[in-house]
């Protein structure tokens, strides 16, 4: 019976635990790749991801598996994200698995993110399977992690594997534990198609490829399926298989993990989480858990050469191919002319997707400070969502303002607790209960507005506790809160793209570090430039750039040519990462320290 031989696990682990490397062992391991094929972790494909270290594809890989009881499985390995923007991706991949490694550093301990990708697999009801990581080191310490994992988990840790990803140490018993342990798939191969998404990418010659789990029926060239969310309905052109190659098969049945080809388009039709069934007979019901995904955090992308306006649009549209939660629409900015308002699902994402389109289309971008999405009650009775600090409505016409707030947990050792509710009530965070994991470390949980913690919460929190903390967080809804729409004025011309929404109480403060540090940004221009913030019409800060007295070239005392020369290209290096806003001309840094500043 094949369906009874099959096991679909993933890997749930914090940041730098060892998921990747471990993977790669279990690929090695079961032959997956020969040795020349085999590259340092296979499963984090773009290149981006590997030099930060992060996955943030979702992949899945097909292995064959001959065991001590002599039989040989299918184990379908499916890889997550382990970055909190990704959380929703990750609950889809956990519901396309029966069982999980979860695999925790023997030298660290659980994090704050192994306990919430811990919940979520608990949500999922999948078998965990207990991983001591990195035993090679000698600072490991795998009874006190045991104890940790099972008094804060509450995990039977008696079976818990031993290994080193790093040194190969543990692999078979992690494959054996994965045949003994995680269930095989339940569904009912006659039943009508259900197959769950769990991630999609775009193929320049094929379209979208959809990853899928089958939990009901079967799936095989020339099906006509159904996407259950959006309604659209295909005609499948290929199904397959990653071996970690692409590699096309006759059907995906019951339990099966792997593609369909079905001349897609667009990968905003295929929905992470949504359900295909067939379109003829098609399931009464979809796999439960589907939900659209919304961007958390909004900001403007700007070319900073005008000319580059329509490249940008057409690199927006192509990483959109791949990336159905960014979302994009121009906008136009007095200060900055034309650009992009985009949506991200947090603040690393937004980082991403700026990056891949300075490296990949070699497109120079300003970017605006992040802001959330605020909600406003007008006084006539209508609700209405702020994406942008110039959307905020007039004084008069509002009623009161709402803005998300999420509960984040933060897991430390004893000594930065401190340190720690300093900073959280430094951002507006109230405190909800602190627990003690063990006598060294406790989980201190805070409500908090996400605005606070989109800018930079995350690199503070981490160097306030020599790295140590380990930070998670979820939407918890909106409140009501005093915010303000706070301008800057250069030269008395408001700057619209500079432009922040922030609490009544920290605008006069906030607004006096920005003229600050935009007075030491902006450089000298011919004439005075005055620096404002202000309130409507209430300015609350003030700073003067002086007028510019020197010409550069004074300095080259006339003589060096080359030297004039090499000073002369290193204004003009400069100045392409200026743009002009009204007389003034202001380089990128002074937008971002908007947001840098605390
Ligand atoms: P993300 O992809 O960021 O989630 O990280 P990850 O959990 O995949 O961690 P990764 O496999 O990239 O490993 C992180 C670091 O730990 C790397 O430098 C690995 O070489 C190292 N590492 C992984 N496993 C072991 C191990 O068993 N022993 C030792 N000493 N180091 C290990």
């Amino acid at each position: 019976n094949r369906q009874a031989n099959i096991r679909n696990f993933c890997i749930i682990a914090h940041i730098d635990h060892g998921k990747s490397t471990l993977a790669d062992r279990i690929l090695e391991y079961t032959g997956a790749l020969t040795q020349r094929e085999m590259q340092d972790q296979v499963l984090d494909k773009m290149d981006l991801e590997r030099e930060r270290g992060i996955t943030i594809k979702l992949q899945a890989v097909r292995l064959q598996y001959k065991a001590d009881d002599g039989e040989t499985y299918l184990l379908n390995l499916i890889d997550t994200p382990g970055h909190v923007d990704f959380t929703y991706e990750v609950s889809r991949s956990l519901a396309a698995c029966e069982g999980a490694l979860l695999v925790v550093d023997a030298a660290q301990g659980v994090e704050a993110q192994t306990l919430a990708n811990v919940y979520l697999a608990l949500d999922s009801n999948l078998e965990i399977i207990p991983v001591l990581n990195k035993i090679d080191l000698p600072s490991a310490e795998p009874d006190r992690v045991k104890n940790e994992i099972e008094e804060i988990i509450g995990l039977d840790c008696s079976d818990a594997v031993m290994a080193s990803a790093k040194a190969g140490i543990g692999i078979k018993e992690i494959l054996e534990q994965i045949i003994r342990k995680v269930p095989a798939p339940a569904g009912d191969p006659d039943a009508p198609l259900k197959a769950l998404i769990f991630d999609s990418h775009y193929d320049a010659y094929k379209g979208v490829i959809v990853y899928v789990r089958v939990v009901d029926g079967s799936i095989r060239k020339g099906s006509e399926i159904k996407f259950m969310a959006t309604n659209k309905k295909f005609e499948v052109i290929e199904v397959g298989v990653f071996t970690p190659h692409m590699t096309i098969v006759d059907e995906l049945s019951v339990g099966d993990v792997g593609f369909v080809v079905a001349g897609i388009k667009n990968v905003k039709d295929t929905r992470v989480g949504d359900t295909i069934t067939d379109a003829r007979n098609p399931a009464a019901e979809p796999l439960p858990g589907y939900r659209k995904i919304n961007p958390m955090v909004y900001c403007g992308l700007y070319p900073i050469n005008t000319e580059d306006y329509n490249d940008l649009r057409e690199a927006l549209e192509k990483l959109e191919l791949n990336d159905a939660s960014l979302q994009y629409e121009p906008e136009t900015s007095t200060a900055l002319g034309f650009g992009f308002r985009c949506g991200f699902l947090g603040l690393l994402h937004m980082e991403i997707i700026q990056e891949r389109i300075e490296r990949e289309f070699n497109i120079p971008l300003l970017t605006t400070a992040p802001s959330v999405i605020f909600r406003a009650k007008l006084t006539n009775g209508q609700m209405i969502e702020i994406h942008n600090p110039s959307n905020m409505p007039e004084a008069g016409k509002l009623e009161y303002i709402e803005e998300p707030y999420v509960k984040a947990s933060i897991i430390v050792p004893n000594e930065y607790v401190g340190a720690i509710m300093e900073l959280c009530q430094s951002r507006r965070g109230e405190f909800v209960n602190m627990v003690y994991l063990d006598t060294t470390r406790v989980t201190l949980t805070y409500e908090m507005p996400l605005s606070e913690i989109v800018y930079d919460f995350f690199d503070q929190l981490k160097s306030s506790t020599k790295g140590y903390a380990s930070f998670d967080y979820e939407l918890s809804g909106y409140k009501q809160s005093k915010l303000v729409k706070m301008d800057i004025m250069l030269n008395g011309e408001q700057v619209d793209a500079l432009s922040v929404i922030v609490h009544r109480d920290k605008a006069y403060q906030r607004g006096k570090l920005i003229c600050e540090k935009m007075k030491d940004l902006i450089p000298r221009q011919m004439f005075e430039v005055p620096i404002q913030a202000a309130i409507g019409t209430k300015v609350i800060a003030r700073e003067t750039v002086k007028a510019l007295r020197k010409n550069v070239l004074a300095k080259c005392y006339g003589g060096d040519i080359t030297r004039k020369r090499k000073l002369l290209e290193k204004q003009k290096e400069g100045k392409k990462r200026m743009k002009q806003v009204g007389s003034v001309e202001v380089p990128q840094e002074a937008f971002m320290a908007v947001l840098r500043i605390d």
